[in-house]
């Protein structure tokens, strides 16, 4: 017995495509392949780029680039390291967020404390400021937002400390959002052992504790963000791994899975994947004209997650293996149909760059 239902198209407003840079792991087609197969039809790409995403002219040359080779619709935000405060005005028309990495990751595109405050001051104070904060630099941003009355969304937590610091932001009544991945909601440390350097990232998996806490407060957590990581094999299974998981095409699988066994609404998902991402990221306007946008799924179909499914360009998930209840069957975007049965039906450049509204 099938068991459809429409979704409305879903955004995940965290991905890293590496293009330009490091196609060798992913890039703007396959990467917006492996979205539409997973029934995202808008995402937002980060700025950690091989050469970051901190200049209008880098911002203009990769918007170039997404223009020929995407198949669903993508948003960009843009990087800082504190020393370009000038082209926020410039790059304000055609980003969506402004990402800072405060806590070391991938790439050590982490900018000094010191020029944080600044970054705060000038950027738009209607335009989000996403954060990789965790533990003390969390509590740092939260106090130079709460100074500065930014808007800004934590991203990815992980921790039940990093989150009861997030709800008592939120009651104090400053503009405050936050998004969890899909390995922090099933995966633990435990996970680690049997994972190697494929179950590496950041923040890492936690104790089944923290995760418990996540899960039982879920109505303070305003997204799900996949943080899609990918790293080929090859660089992962290396003296020196890089951290960082891809995620796009096992998210929503994941949280369907969950539906089933009643740890999740269906209402959730919407709340998570489409509802909140739009409102908090400014992209309302857009998603409006594009209400044709949408996704079937079948809550009843269970299949097993395998690499040689994907469409990721590294070819590996840390949910190989797992028996999930509830496939995407078909993705339409703007009315037109570009995703059936397992097959990309729309041609490269099909997808359109989303500007903020
Ligand atoms: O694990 C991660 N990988 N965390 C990040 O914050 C960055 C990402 C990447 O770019 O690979
Ligand atoms: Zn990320």
């Amino acid at each position: 017995m099938t068991q459809k239902l429409i979704l409305p198209g879903l955004i995940d407003p965290h991905v890293h495509l590496r293009d330009p840079g490091q196609t060798q792991k992913e890039d703007f087609y396959t990467g917006t392949c492996a979205a539409l197969a997973g029934g995202f039809t808008t995402i937002l790409d980060m700025p950690n780029n091989l050469t970051p995403i901190t200049t209008a002219e880098r911002l203009d040359e990769k918007i170039k680039i997404a223009k020929g080779k995407i198949v669903c619709d993508v948003g960009f935000h843009f990087g800082s390291m504190g020393d370009n405060v000038d082209e926020f005005k410039e790059v304000g028309q055609k980003v969506i967020g402004l990402k800072l990495y405060l806590s070391l990751t991938t790439g050590g595109f982490v900018i000094p404390k010191g020029k944080v405050e600044k970054v705060f001051r000038v950027w738009s104070k209607r335009k989000v400021i996403l954060l990789h904060a965790e533990d003390d630099t969390l509590d740092f941003a939260i106090n130079l937002a709460k100074e500065h009355r930014n808007k800004i969304h934590i991203c990815h937590i992980s921790t039940a400390s990093d989150l009861k610091q997030i709800i008592k932001a939120k009651e104090e009544g400053l503009r405050i959002t936050c998004g969890v991945t899909p390995h922090h909601l099933f995966l633990t440390d435990q996970d680690v052992k049997r994972l190697g350097p494929f179950g590496k990232m950041k923040p890492k998996l936690t104790s089944k504790k923290d995760q418990a806490f996540l899960w039982k407060n879920l109505k303070f957590i305003d997204v799900v963000e996949s943080d899609h990581a990918p790293h080929t094999k090859e660089e992962k299974e290396s003296n020196n791994p890089p951290f960082g998981v891809p995620g796009l095409e096992t998210t929503l699988p994941l949280l369907l899975t969950a539906v089933s066994e009643k740890r999740l609404t269906i209402d959730d998902i919407i709340r998570l994947c489409h509802t909140n991402p739009a409102k908090i990221f400014g992209i309302n306007r857009f998603n409006d004209l594009n209400h044709q946008s949408r996704v079937e799924v079948d809550l009843s179909q269970e299949y097993t997650i395998e690499n040689k499914n994907l469409f990721t360009k590294c070819e590996w998930s840390p949910f190989e293996g797992f028996k999930v209840k509830g496939k995407v069957l078909r993705v339409f975007i703007r009315g037109k149909k570009v995703f059936e049965n397992g097959k990309i039906l729309a041609k490269a450049g099909f997808g359109q760059i989303i500007k903020p509204d």
